[in-house]
């Protein structure tokens, strides 16, 4: 009988031009399309690696999208999700520029508030919290002033 030809590993082609949002925890990259707004209505290609081998993490999810360059903004917007990502911008094949992500000082529509009375929680109205401390994290509504 014919031996199968495993493949060790699921590899993606390199992308002309967009953003490849490596280091991802592993698990976190539908959570990370999410924060972004890649959604149903995103007109172009999107490749997403959950699981994949990294040295550094052990194990980790990748998200490639084409033609679209992440900002600085939206890059720290995934400092919840994924605090250690690289934002790798791609143009013509090469890496350009890579961002890396910050807590911001605001959040914005990212954190649900834990008050069930917060106005967010029962009309649609964006969430957004400041940062009040880093490590432990401690974040404020500013609708309700709750902490958590
Ligand atoms: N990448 C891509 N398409 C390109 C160029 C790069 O999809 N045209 C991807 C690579 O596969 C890699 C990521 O973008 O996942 C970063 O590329 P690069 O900086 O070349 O890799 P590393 O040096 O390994 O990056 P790091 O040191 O940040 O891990
Ligand atoms: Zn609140």
């Amino acid at each position: 009988m014919a031996k199968e030809r495993v493949p060790k590993e699921i590899k993606l082609k390199k992308i002309r031009d967009g953003t490849v949002i490596d280091h991802v925890p592993a698990g976190k990259a539908l959570e990370v399309l999410r924060i972004l707004g890649v959604g149903d209505k995103f007109p172009d290609v999107v490749a997403v690696l959950m699981n994949v081998e990294s040295k550094r993490l052990g194990k980790k999810d990748v998200i490639k999208v084409e033609n679209k360059e992440l900002s600085k903004e939206e890059a720290d917007r995934l400092a919840l999700v994924a605090p250690n990502a690289t934002i790798n911008i791609v143009k013509d094949f090469g890496v350009k520029k890579k961002i890396d992500v910050e807590l911001p000082r605001e959040l914005v529509g990212i954190v649900k508030c834990a008050n069930p009375q917060c106005v967010t929680n029962r009309e649609q109205v964006a969430t957004r919290f400041s940062v009040v401390s880093t490590n432990p994290l401690e974040i404020r509504c500013e609708h309700c002033e709750r902490t958590q």
